[in-house]
């Protein structure tokens, strides 16, 4: 099965039809047939994080505050995670601005274009490193993304799931064999718009589809059954109670450092628990006595959010307490004491950045 040898006519046939209904096509996206790899490559990472709706502005934003390589890369890792802030992953972030520095050092500010130089760097895994080198330099490299994933199943009638290893490599088998090796950069950005706008996940509209002759999912009936996937599991559910502990016109934060969630992001002090645990009960755990929080006034504005990630649940409790000065000096040899006027200089995650808003405070 993973050698699947597509037959040549047929191949043929689908890029032709794909790069003839592509000519029709523009989303006035920025990042599409230009040739700057540094460009390509920020779109790329954003993408890969978002939906292209929601990547837009923070691709602009991304462009006008750094519109070279270098200018990133002279900046600090806190000035890209705050624009980065609200995507969420916040390790590609760091990774992106590692390769800015990368780049800047090692090629002179000029971004590789080709896939076994890109591959190298930080943060570019095989399906970035074909959409850089063949969009930047028409490298015949084929894309695998869950666009190009969902077309090649129905098309070619492939029952695997591509998350399975044996998945990957037939389906970057198959997209190699139907890359027009001189269109590679077309032919790529063609692929995934037609997943994008045409051959979508739900309730495509298989009757005004250039491919419904050549597809083996429209012909057998088969187009809500692939492309075929595994069942997700149930997501971890973490319980994360927030403590914003002020004192006059300061607040305690912390940075996180674990390689967990938000590395490298500020928080306020956290207690974590694997179950919903009332306020009272939060207070018996060994964090609450070193906080001593029983000590302190307040549990003002009590708030609850709750956010689902890739694979956790995250259960926000948000608490506001008020805290002696002695106490208070005591916390911050742990933690960072820091005036609540100066809170968004900080990149929290998004959910607590709500919560920099100096207006919440009754600080002049
Ligand atoms: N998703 C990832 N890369 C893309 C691109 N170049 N165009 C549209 N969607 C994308």
């Amino acid at each position: 099965m993973i050698n699947k040898r597509i037959e040549r006519k047929k191949a043929l046939d689908f890029s032709d039809k794909l790069l003839s209904w592509h000519q029709n096509i523009n989303r006035g996206l920025p990042w599409v047939g230009i040739k700057d790899a540094y460009r390509i490559w920020l779109s790329e990472i954003i993408l890969q994080q978002t939906r292209v709706e929601q990547g837009l502005p923070y691709y602009q934003q991304f462009i006008r505050r750094f519109p070279t390589v270098r200018s990133m890369a002279e900046a600090t890792e806190d000035d890209v995670l705050r624009l980065w802030q609200g995507l969420g992953y916040y390790s590609r972030a760091r990774n992106m601005y590692y390769t800015a520095g990368m780049v800047t050092q090692q090629y002179r500010g000029k971004f590789p274009t080709s896939y076994d130089e890109l591959i190298k760097l930080k943060g570019i895994g095989a399906y970035s490193a074909a959409a850089i080198a063949s969009f930047a330099a028409n490298e015949p490299r084929a894309v695998v993304d869950g666009n190009v994933v969902r077309v090649l199943a129905r098309v070619f009638g492939l029952s695997i799931d591509y998350q399975r290893s044996e998945g990957k490599k037939l389906f970057s088998h198959v997209a190699q064999q139907l890359l027009p090796v001189e269109k590679a950069g077309r032919y790529n950005q063609a692929i995934m718009d037609f997943g994008a706008l045409q051959c979508v996940p739900r309730g495509p509209e298989c009757g005004s589809c250039v491919m419904e002759r050549i597809c083996y999912a429209s012909r057998k009936k088969q187009v809500a059954r692939l492309p075929v996937k595994r069942k997700k599991h149930e997501l971890k559910k973490r319980y994360l109670h927030f403590f914003i502990i002020c004192h006059q016109d300061e607040v305690l934060i912390e940075q996180r450092t674990a390689k967990d969630i938000w590395k490298g992001l500020y928080q306020f002090p956290l207690i974590e628990t694997e179950a919903e645990t009332p306020f009272n009960e939060l207070l018996q755990s060994d964090k609450a006595k070193s906080l001593g929080l029983e000590a302190m006034q307040g549990m003002k504005d009590i708030n609850r959010h709750k956010q689902k990630l890739s694979h956790q649940e995250l259960h926000f409790t948000v608490y506001q307490l008020w805290c002696r000065s002695n106490t208070f000096n005591t916390l911050a040899r742990q933690y960072m004491a820091v005036p609540a006027i100066h809170l968004k200089k900080y990149s929290f995650p998004k959910t607590l950045a709500y919560y920099t808003d100096i207006s919440l405070y009754s600080i002049k």
